[in-house]
């Protein structure tokens, strides 16, 4: 059923607590909804806001937002060892974690306490210690606005890749995802290489999911500031992917800078290191600030509006572009 609302205060909608209104937002479960939503025409302009933790309102949004609340998670196939799972994209990602880890079900335990819906998680490929979204997503069910059907994406042709897929481009403004269908394991697949995450489960007694989920949750609050108290959209930049020479000339300078291998020879370096030792870690201007304990996050210190965060921001990158000609970009959609 569809759920309308006009002229509605997005402050409660979007994780940064920003203050900016939407002409319009409709709530929606299924596909019917969708196609009852879009049968007098397609709007001019139109927004799907999930869980609104990776976006940044600028400004108050003329058109219609579209937010999925259906949340319903529901086992499809069993063959005893792998498990295929399909989750409506209202679902809380972190409820779908604690669902698979209370069945014994592995493969996403490593993005627990991840904020945001399961219909956003193919988005960006979320990711966190060691493991992406794609490595679990099978299928992604979703409505084509153009045509009014459903459409099924294969997860080998989401074109995933670190904070990457078709969704952000090829499929941007075109389609709706309602559902997103995970391949989860019986056999365990504990990935812990990744930072603290083994020294943490071994000091909750040894390899178990459950014991990774807290491992995992209680590495990401002691980091991470949470959202209902202080406004925030966890990373708010990307780590940036460079040429192994650009890599090579910062080791030069700064031998104990973190780098990983990435695709195709190039070199991942991390965002939130290049922003502390530019200087800006815990640095605050007006209500906005660089977060004190991890410096890829960016935080409204109360009453921020998302100008003055998008300001900061553009700072922070400038600061970093001058001190390590390394350019960051923004992870959170500004809107
Ligand atoms: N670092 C610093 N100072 C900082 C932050 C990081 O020196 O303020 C250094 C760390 O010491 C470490 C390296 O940078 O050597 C990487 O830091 P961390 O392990 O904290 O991870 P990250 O690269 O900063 C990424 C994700 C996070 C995810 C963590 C853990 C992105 C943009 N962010 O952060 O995802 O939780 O890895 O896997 O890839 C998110 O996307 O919202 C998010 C929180």
């Amino acid at each position: 059923m569809i759920r309308e609302f006009t002229h509605i205060d997005l402050r409660d909608r979007n994780s940064f607590g920003v203050e900016q209104r939407a002409a319009r937002l409709v709530e929606f479960e299924t596909a019917d909804d969708l196609r009852e939503l879009f049968r007098g025409g397609i709007p001019e302009q139109w927004y799907v806001l999930s869980g609104g933790n990776n976006i940044l309102f600028t400004r108050d949004y003329d058109g219609v937002l579209i937010t999925p609340v259906g949340r319903r998670i529901t086992p499809l196939l069993d063959d005893g060892e792998a498990v295929l799972v399909r989750a409506e994209a209202g679902v809380e990602w972190d409820d779908l974690v604690e669902w698979a880890v209370e069945r014994g079900l592995w493969g996403i335990e490593n993005l627990s306490l991840i904020p945001g819906k399961a219909g956003a998680a193919p988005v960006q490929n979320i990711g966190a210690y060691g493991c992406e979204a794609k490595d679990a997503i099978e299928r992604v069910e979703m409505f084509c606005v153009e045509t009014g059907t459903m459409l099924t994406l294969d997860g080998r042709h989401c074109g995933f890749a670190y904070r990457e897929s078709v969704f952000k481009h090829e499929l941007r403004g075109r389609v709706i995802i309602t559902s997103v269908m995970l391949r989860l394991h019986r056999t365990p697949q504990p990935k812990l290489g990744y930072g603290d995450v083994e020294r943490e489960v071994e000091a909750r007694g040894g390899v178990s999911l459950r014991n990774i989920r807290e491992a995992i949750s209680a590495i990401r609050r002691a980091k991470l500031p949470d959202p209902k108290q202080t406004g925030n959209a966890g990373s708010f930049f990307k780590n940036p992917v460079v040429e192994a020479s650009v890599a090579e000339r910062l080791l030069a300078q700064w031998p104990d800078m973190p780098h990983y291998p990435a695709p195709e020879g190039r070199v991942k370096l991390a965002a939130g290191w290049l922003i502390d030792r530019a200087g800006w870690k815990g640095h605050s201007e007006g209500h906005v600030g660089v977060h004190e304990r991890q410096a890829l996050v960016l935080v409204n210190r109360g009453g921020a509006t998302g100008s003055e965060v998008l300001a900061f921001a553009r700072k922070v990158q400038q600061a970093v572009r001058e001190r390590f000609g390394v350019e960051i970009d923004t992870e959170v959609n500004i809107l």
